[in-house]
């Protein structure tokens, strides 16, 4: 298969890993490029579900090769975790599974860090994860953070360890003015033993890729979060601290541009959101509250309820623009399968103004009024179609009706449910 990036269209959750599960049987290696555990990936194969934050959600298929490139956020210990959960099920990550050695770590101190400063800004907060995401990316550009590598040199390790400590400390219990009931000794003797269990895991994974380019490896980039989390194009500051776009996947891992052949949007054919921030689409009201439910739109790594809206079409054409898709991957359509109408947002209105693009500032999309077209629905389940014709004609209408506001890019897939199984293939990538 060609080499493909694989990116969330909207505020992720768009159902990335079962796309990438699905395509990893023709691939070779599977590489996730920027976020951390703030990601919560489901892949469900024969009935078992497996929730991956940090392991790449390719590992399901046996032989494949799994890698943690520099660019994510490295939480050893959740890693960790992961690596068990699978032994235990029985799937093996012996010699496929790496991590890049230049991924910076995510410490206890981190997620410290991140709770009080969302404690800090009250009513305005992110809503972030608690994951500890931006603090590590904050130290990461402020060259003061420390590297997966770092943990083969013990002594390093804890000589970078105690001097961050002392000024997150200093940071939490001065500046936020909260407790910082960490205890420096505790974390060193935990780290002492996560070391000894990932260094048989950290290798020079961009070394590692260039060779598997030469040898024509097939690779998938796995994004994590989805494109209005970016940093600098998502809905700045409720965003995520890293790049979450294609053009991302190359500094974090370590490949060049032509190295990618094609970029794959998975789109949710409606929309959802966790945590604060605009949502043009968002229904509030008992439309919303069904689509949660059948969609089971509950955060995979939180728990929280996802904001649930209507599809609009004015992101998907930015996020076409951002990323460069060549092919949209749709998902959860069946999650409509009760409704007597659907709308499309084909348009905002923004000031008295009619426009069919985003808005680049926050400013304005907060004052967008999503105009609609109303189609119907089908009101029968289509969660057992098996190819496009199977498909009740008035879900036919919905879907070639959305591909038309996506500026016709073709469709790679259209997802009718969460399992493996449940997954129509379109247009291949060529
Ligand atoms: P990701 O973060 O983009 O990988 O997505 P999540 O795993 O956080 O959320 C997607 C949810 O939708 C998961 O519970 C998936 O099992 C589920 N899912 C994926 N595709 C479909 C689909 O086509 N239909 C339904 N009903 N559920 C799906
Ligand atoms: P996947 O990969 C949905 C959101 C958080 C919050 C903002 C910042 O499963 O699609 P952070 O912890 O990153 O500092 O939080 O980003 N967020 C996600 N929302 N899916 C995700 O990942 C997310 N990762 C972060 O809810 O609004
Ligand atoms: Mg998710």
């Amino acid at each position: 298969m060609p080499n493909a990036v694989i990116v969330g269209s909207q505020w992720g959750d768009e159902g990335k890993a079962k796309v990438i599960d699905y395509l990893t049987e023709r691939s070779d290696i599977i590489i996730r490029f920027q976020g951390g555990a703030n990601a919560g990936h489901t892949v469900i194969v024969d009935g078992k579900k497996f929730v991956f934050h940090l392991v790449p959600s390719g590992l399901m298929y046996p032989g494949k090769v799994c890698i943690v490139g520099n660019g994510v956020v490295f939480d050893a210990e959740q890693f960790l975790c992961e690596v068990d959960e699978l032994n235990d099920s029985g799937i093996s990550v012996k010699y496929r599974l790496f991590v890049s050695n230049l991924a910076h770590l995510v410490l206890p101190y981190h997620k410290a860090q991140d709770n009080a400063s969302e404690a800090s800004m009250g009513k305005g907060k992110i809503g972030t994860t608690g994951r500890g995401i931006g603090p590590a990316y904050a130290d990461k550009a402020n060259r003061c953070g420390i590297r997966a590598g770092d943990l083969v040199d013990w002594d390093i390790f804890v000589s970078k360890f105690k001097q961050m400590f002392a000024t997150k400390k200093q940071l939490v219990e001065k500046f936020y003015n909260t407790e910082f009931a960490l205890n420096e000794t505790e974390i060193l003797d935990t780290y002492k033993k996560i070391r000894e269990r990932m260094l048989p895991f950290i290798i020079d994974t961009a070394t590692y890729l260039y060779t598997a380019t030469q040898n024509k490896k097939g690779l998938l980039f796995e994004g994590a979060q989805g494109t209005f989390l970016d940093i600098d194009h998502g809905t700045y500051p409720f965003v995520t601290s890293s790049n979450t776009i294609s053009g991302s996947a190359c500094s974090g891992c370590g490949v060049g541009p032509t190295v990618i052949d094609h970029v794959i949007g998975i789109t949710k054919t409606y929309t959802t959101r966790v945590g604060n921030g605009p949502f043009p689409t968002e229904l509030n009201d008992a439309i919303g509250e069904q689509l949660r439910k059948d969609g089971g739109e509950f955060g995979a790594t939180t728990g929280r309820p996802r904001r649930c809206g209507w599809f609009d079409s004015v992101m998907i054409r930015k996020a076409i623009q951002l990323n460069g898709i060549t092919r949209l991957a749709l998902t959860k359509l069946d999650v409509f399968n009760n409704l007597d109408e659907i709308k499309i947002c084909t348009h905002y209105e923004i000031n008295g103004k009619k426009t069919d693009q985003y808005p680049s500032t926050l400013h304005e999309l907060e004052k967008a009024v999503p105009i609609y077209e109303s189609l119907d629905g089908w009101k029968s389940d289509i969660s057992g179609c098996k190819k496009m014709s199977d498909l009740p004609s008035k879900a036919l209408a919905y879907y070639n009706r959305l591909l038309k506001l996506c500026y016709d890019v073709p469709a790679l897939i259209l997802s009718v449910g969460p399992d493996r199984t449940q997954t129509i293939e379109i247009t291949p990538l060529d």
